[in-house]
């Protein structure tokens, strides 16, 4: 791109364009990264730089990028019905068929599902199918939401409150009375200790309470992820969705997973429920459906959440609606991506992937920054800290996160850097081993570079 045309772009972005989750003064005072293309695990920018991309966009293009089948679909669903209504008993074939394929391919209890444009509106949806549930069942009191201290459960008005990131609750009048949270089952931070029954015990104890204080019958459901992501990819011990699952049954209240990030072989097999047998009430997914080449999310529900609210008000519409729920050309796009993720092998190849990715992530164990590495799957994290015996972490003054994303930048890699300095990663599925090896150099080489910071290196104990 021109320098001109540069310019011009970086002022009409400052002037128009409003970023999500950023400091809308500093994004004027910093301005754009315009990315123009992709190519497998690659992105250029607008200067011309090639990036290694080792978070799938926003942990969404497992596929890659440039997969020309997906092209494909979309182009010939564009020509064929580019749109098509699912209100008023309207529908369209690849929609149908993708509704038939993700119950076929979900855990069994899952029988019915609504498309959404992303996993916001999925999880809004999702509370309005819980309250309009209760309401037609006679328990109109169980109005409670539980979630998870570091959960994150999008931005519409609602999930925003279970989501537990303080960005999204300040000046939005946010979490709503009828929203808490217990504890994250943080191993690396964990106040029961770092045995697993330990932390899973935990948990479900603080459930139990929670749902005592509140009382059983003033409680609707539980939602969580099965590994927290954007709460800095916390990875439970395994059974810990199992557990929680159990709880919710003995307790009462519905179970709700929100699989927008762990859906689509991010952590090894299709959903991360699979990996416990878990069978959910309600679950929320998006990003990996359609690998990002189209927006769409999905609430799945099971029978009973269903038919109660199929029964809930004869003779009445149930109204939920979004003009573009099971949008025809994200349900091609969507059916495509699922064949690759099967039949094209790379649900296969992320799991052949994955020892390379844990070895460099235990590898980086050994730099003085990183105080833990943690992974399930292709969805990872190192922990920064500035004392590894106390699990101190820096001071925020430091801004470290934003100077280790500046020089992963500058050395062409791209990953999160949260607030708290955690790293977090999500490759793509089609990752190969050499991919691995380049980015893990170029890990180790903006880790080094930001430890001989002088400010940094005198923080490090
Ligand atoms: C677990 C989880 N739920 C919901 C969302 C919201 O999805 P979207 O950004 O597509 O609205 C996200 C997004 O990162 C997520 O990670």
């Amino acid at each position: 791109m021109h320098n001109t045309e540069l310019t011009e772009l970086a002022s009409l972005d400052r002037a128009h364009l409003i970023h999500p989750v950023v400091n809308y003064r500093s994004h004027e005072q910093r301005g754009a990264t315009i990315l123009v293309s992709g190519h497998g695990v690659y992105l250029n920018d607008a200067q011309g730089n090639e990036l290694l991309d080792a978070f799938s966009g926003l942990w969404c293009v497992n596929v890659g990028y440039g997969q020309e089948s997906v092209v494909r679909a979309a182009t010939e669903q564009m020509r064929q019905l580019p749109y098509a209504t699912s209100y008023f008993h309207f529908a369209s074939e690849p929609a149908i068929r993708l509704a038939a394929r993700l119950v076929e391919l979900a855990p069994a209890s899952l029988r019915h599902v609504y498309f959404t444009l992303g996993g916001s509106d999925a999880v809004d949806a999702a509370i309005r199918f819980i309250t309009y549930y209760f309401n037609s069942t006679g328990r109109p009191q169980k109005k409670h939401f539980i979630s998870l201290e570091r959960g994150y459960h999008g931005s519409s008005s609602q999930g925003s409150g279970l989501t537990a990131i303080a960005a999204f609750h300040q000046n939005f009048d946010l979490p709503l009375p009828h929203q808490h949270k217990i504890p994250s089952p943080y191993p690396y931070r964990n106040e029961a200790g770092q045995d697993p029954q330990a932390i899973i015990g935990a948990s479900v104890a603080a459930l139990r309470a929670k749902v005592a204080a509140l009382g059983a019958d003033n409680v609707a459901a539980f939602f969580c992820e099965p590994v927290q992501g954007s709460g800095g990819v916390i990875v439970p011990p395994k059974g810990w969705l199992k557990a929680m699952r159990e709880a919710c049954r003995e307790l009462d209240i519905l179970f709700v997973v929100d699989e927008v990030i762990t859906g689509f072989g991010r952590t090894g097999p299709l959903f991360a429920c699979e990996a416990e047998d878990v069978q959910p009430d309600l679950m929320t997914i998006a990003k990996g459906l359609t690998a990002g080449y189209a927006p769409m999310g999905a609430v799945l529900m099971s029978d009973a959440v269903y038919c109660a609210i199929a029964d809930g008000a004869p003779g009445m519409p149930v109204g939920h609606g979004h003009t573009y729920s099971a949008h025809p050309v994200s349900a091609a796009v969507a059916l495509e991506v699922l064949r690759l993720y099967e039949e094209g092998g790379l649900l296969a190849n992320g799991v052949a992937q994955t020892p390379h990715f844990e070895a460099g992530l235990r590898e980086m164990l050994s730099h003085p920054l990183v105080g833990e590495a943690r992974n399930r799957g292709l969805l990872g994290a190192l922990e920064l800290v500035a004392d590894k015996g106390a699990k101190t972490r820096f001071d925020p003054a430091l801004k470290l996160s934003e100077r280790i994303a500046a020089a992963a930048y500058r050395n062409r890699v791209i990953f999160r850097a949260f607030g708290d300095n955690i790293l977090g990663f999500a490759p793509a599925l089609c990752y190969t081993a050499s991919e691995f090896e380049l980015l893990f150099a170029r890990l180790k080489k903006t880790l080094d570079e930001v430890l001989d910071e002088p400010d940094v290196r005198r923080s490090v104990k």
